[in-house]
């Protein structure tokens, strides 16, 4: 293994992949998929291409079926087409020696009927998440959703399990369940949004139930060290009112105990954006990754505004595995390698976060260093023999 001393570089082994570093690039919806089909473009493989110097890059939440939408310009994963368009961004990431993994997603009753010809979006309750779906009008209010039946949740799960299915023949190395606060699976978790009677309401056991549901159909097309969950089990704002409740911190515990024998690639856990004081998961402001940490014996994938500073000290006292970036990598493409080199970051345009086809998209050029490196390298080189 190449000797560092910033762990954020050092190789690491997730299962039967080896990531050339540990700075992974987090999920980032770009809304680029700006044709009827929702199939991801050559423009998608070149963004993607251009971030391969991750150790590994999750894809942006792909709609897994046509249920699941409830975003504009947001990929699919469940039609030939889509299938065929991921291939040229998996593609485009291994030729340039990367590892991409498909982010599943479904956000449930957060959608809009504009999304579905006018019907509701469905839910585990008829209860309005009470927040906002970005439309082809803009974004709208959410309204009260229908309430799926047993029989269609099964049939979601399976729908997890074919989109899974059409990640692996797209060529991705492996699959992030998309459980960030707002989507589908956190809506179940949720005492607000989850006030169902039967086997997926009531005690933490049931409304957990899903997750596991869902992992198991997916453990049928991929090993399990090619899969992983995402959480926020924190999120205060944006996501309606799937916020943190009184049985957040056990239903996590629980979440967590039982994840322990699934022996995934990892687990991503996003942290608290705000401060946690007075809310019902105010024992997390000061331990937060250690928490999960403690709770989870697999590897641990840490989120949410880190720098090379707090990346590298999160990995170096043992709290976490892995740490994902988003924001960062909008606007640097080489960001492994802006650390690697300690250059400055540049700061990405908000306003082309969600659309502005190439532009704030694959037109922020790597730092300029192609002599600068090559420099760096060979006194690298020089100090290493001097060692
Ligand atoms: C423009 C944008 C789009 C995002 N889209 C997704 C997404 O599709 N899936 C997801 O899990 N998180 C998404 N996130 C959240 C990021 O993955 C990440 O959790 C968040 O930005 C915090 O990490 P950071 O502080 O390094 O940016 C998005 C964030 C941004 C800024």
């Amino acid at each position: 293994m190449k000797k560092t001393t910033q762990p954020l570089l050092e190789e690491y082994q997730l299962g039967d992949l080896t990531l050339k570093n540990r700075v992974v690039m987090a999920s980032l919806t770009r809304g680029r998929a700006t044709n009827a089909g929702i199939v991801p473009t050559a423009l998608m493989a070149q963004y993607y291409a251009q971030r391969a110097s991750a150790g590994l890059i999750l894809s942006e939440g792909t709609w897994l079926s046509p249920r699941a939408i409830g975003f504009i310009n947001v990929p699919g994963i469940f039609t030939r087409e889509q299938i065929e368009g991921w291939k040229l961004v998996t593609k485009a990431v291994h030729d340039k020696g990367g590892l991409i993994f498909s982010q599943l997603g479904h956000i449930g009753s957060a959608s809009h009927p504009d999304f579905f010809d006018g019907e509701l979006p469905a839910g585990p309750s008829a209860i309005n998440p009470q927040t906002h779906s970005y439309t082809p009008e803009g974004f709208k209010a959410t309204l009260t959703p229908r309430e799926l039946t047993v029989a269609e949740i099964k049939e979601t799960i399976q729908d997890y399990r074919q989109a899974a299915k059409n990640a692996r023949e797209a060529g991705f190395d492996g699959v992030e369940i998309h459980a960030q606060a707002g989507m589908f699976i956190p809506q179940f978790l949720s005492l607000a949004t989850n006030q169902r009677k039967d086997e997926y309401g009531g005690s933490i056991e049931n409304r957990a139930r899903i997750v596991f549901e869902i992992l198991d159909a997916i453990i049928e097309v991929w090993h399990s060290t090619r899969i992983a969950i995402k959480f926020t089990p924190v999120a205060l704002s944006h996501v309606g009112i799937v916020i943190p409740d009184v049985e957040t911190i056990p239903m996590f515990q629980y979440i967590l105990k039982k994840l322990n024998d699934y022996h995934l690639a990892y687990l991503h856990i996003t942290g608290p954006a705000e401060d946690l004081t007075g809310t019902p998961v105010e024992a997390l402001q000061n331990n937060y990754f250690s928490h999960f940490r403690h709770h989870y014996n697999g590897r641990l994938m840490a989120n949410l505004g880190f720098t090379q500073e707090s990346g590298n000290a999160i990995l170096q006292e043992g709290t976490a595995d892995l740490v994902s970036f988003g924001t960062p990598f909008i606007a640097n493409p080489d960001l492994a390698e802006r650390f690697k080199y300690h250059l400055p970051l540049s700061e990405s345009n908000r306003d082309t976060y969600y659309s502005g086809g190439e532009n704030g998209y694959t037109d922020y050029p790597a730092a300029v260093y192609d002599e600068t490196i090559a420099q760096l390298d060979k006194a690298d080189a020089e100090q290493r023999l001097d060692c």
